[in-house]
């Protein structure tokens, strides 16, 4: 049945909706106007015409979901297989490319009131499919009880859909998935539930060094006994681990981990250089896409061999280590200690002398590394989806940086970010998008903000 509820009024959370889906909103839902009132429909693409459910309601918009597709919209194509990390595989990959590229801009002139900025045509994905080198799975079971280990059926914290072949991963990534999976079927181990706290079986990580082909594959369960031994035997990986976590909730970092097998630290090549990966390490998901926007961030930093840069939020040292040998010094500064000890490591590895790198918040430990440092020419920023807090980049702009070059996986926090350089006096003159993530809405995209420039 569908609501009743007037048009442009606000309707309730369960009411059915029928919507024309109009445009696409940042994090890839279908955005539905009703005389002014936003749905935003979750597997809906511009032009479909859908029956949706309302899931959540507020004053100025609702959410909803997809339960049928009335009208599909003309730009759809078909899905190569279900795969709810997969959402916009159903647009041609041509389109993917202009919407990304078009909701940077979106984002940098309707956000962050941007103008006057140069903005690159989109880097294309290399590989469209099959192009992650770490996957995280979760274990639940199907309708009939049989264990099952794939994604979250989206918007379900308690409902697992397995997979069989992950188009996102490799072919061996695959292989080493199922390896594990077809053991604990055969050791009658079942899949952790969160409601009554029965079962041991919570997540697998699969991590692969493209270049290097090593596999790694991590088991995470509660704590319990497992025979290790078979465990080892059961999978053909370089390395196995295995970790034992105790809290209620789903993580795959902390608790305790065992090397059951090789060695905890994936390697990986990239521009030229090796790397070393802890576990609690970041990583970049897209090796070949992160060369390419590695090399853009370099590109944009215009470095002559006497300028003295940091690399903030640094992971294992990626950037720094690339940009070492353009530059008289570079200074990373990264949270995650384990991330650190590899990029001093990785700087060993391949010779870099010129590269320092410390643990530390960005918030709290910049104003030191200034001081320990002296003034950077450049500074290149690398942070997580949530950006920077108004007090760092104030921290930024004390270090009256030349040039900041501003990596970033979120062009919603990247706006107002640039918004408060630009009132401080910086220009934010090129952007490049880069897509990382071939068939998802998440977009990357580097860009460059300058003192002085244009002046
Ligand atoms: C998007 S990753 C970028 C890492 C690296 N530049 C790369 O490309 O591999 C963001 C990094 O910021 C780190 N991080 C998060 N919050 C931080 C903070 N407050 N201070 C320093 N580093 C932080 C994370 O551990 C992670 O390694």
């Amino acid at each position: 049945m569908l609501s009743e509820t007037t048009q442009g009024a606000r309707p309730a959370r369960g009411d059915e909706l029928e919507l024309q889906i109009d445009s696409l909103a940042f994090g890839g839902a279908g955005v539905a106007r009703r005389d002014g009132y936003v749905v935003f429909v979750r597997d809906a693409v511009p032009g479909d015409r859908v029956r949706a459910i309302v899931s959540k309601s507020k004053r100025a918009y609702a959410e909803a979901r997809t339960v049928e597709v009335i009208e599909p919209s003309p730009e759809r194509i078909a899905a190569r297989a279900e795969h709810p990390g997969a959402p916009w595989q159903v647009l041609p990959y041509e389109r993917q490319l202009e919407i990304k590229q078009a909701q940077v801009d979106d984002a940098l002139r309707r956000l962050g009131k941007l103008t006057g900025y140069a903005i690159d045509p989109i880097v294309g994905g290399e590989q469209t499919w099959r192009y992650r080198n770490k996957l995280e799975y979760s274990f639940g079971a199907d309708a009939s009880g049989l264990l099952v280990c794939g994604f979250h059926v989206p918007g379900r914290w308690d409902e697992i859909v397995g997979v069989r072949d992950c188009l996102l991963a490799s072919e061996a990534g695959n292989a080493a998935r199922e390896e594990i999976v077809a053991w604990c079927r055969s050791s009658g181990l079942s899949a952790y539930d969160r409601r009554s706290g029965e079962g041991i079986l919570r997540n697998l990580v699969v991590r692969e060094g493209r270049r290097t082909g090593q596999l790694q594959v991590r088991l995470i369960t509660s704590p319990t006994e497992l025979d290790r031994g078979a465990l080892i035997r059961a999978s053909s990986a370089d390395a196995v681990l295995w970790t034992q976590v105790d809290s209620p909730a789903e993580v795959t970092q902390g608790g305790i981990t065992e090397l059951l097998r090789g060695s905890d630290r994936l390697e990986e090549e990239l521009g030229g250089m090796r790397f070393r990966i802890s576990p609690e390490a970041f990583f970049q998901t897209n090796t070949e896409m992160a060369e390419r926007l590695y090399g853009i961030a370099i590109e944009l930093a215009e470095l002559h061999g006497s300028e003295r840069v940091y690399d903030l939020y640094c992971g294992i040292g990626t950037i720094a280590l690339l940009v070492a040998p353009r530059a008289a010094g570079v200074w990373g500064l990264e949270l995650v200690p384990e991330a650190i000890a590899d990029a001093i490591a990785n700087a060993r590895v391949n010779e870099i002398e010129n590269a320092r790198f410390f643990a530390g918040d960005v918030r709290l430990a910049l104003r030191e590394l200034l001081g320990t440092a002296g003034r950077p020419d450049v500074v290149i920023v690398d942070p997580p989806r949530a950006g920077l807090s108004q007090k760092i980049v104030r921290r930024l702009i004390e270090t009256s940086a030349r040039r900041i070059v501003y990596v970033s996986c979120n062009p919603t926090t990247l706006a107002p970010n640039a918004a408060q350089l630009v009132a401080a006096g910086y220009k934010l003159t090129r952007v490049r998008p880069v897509d990382m993530f071939p068939q998802t809405p998440h977009i990357e995209c580097v860009a460059l903000l300058e003192r002085g420039a244009g002046e």
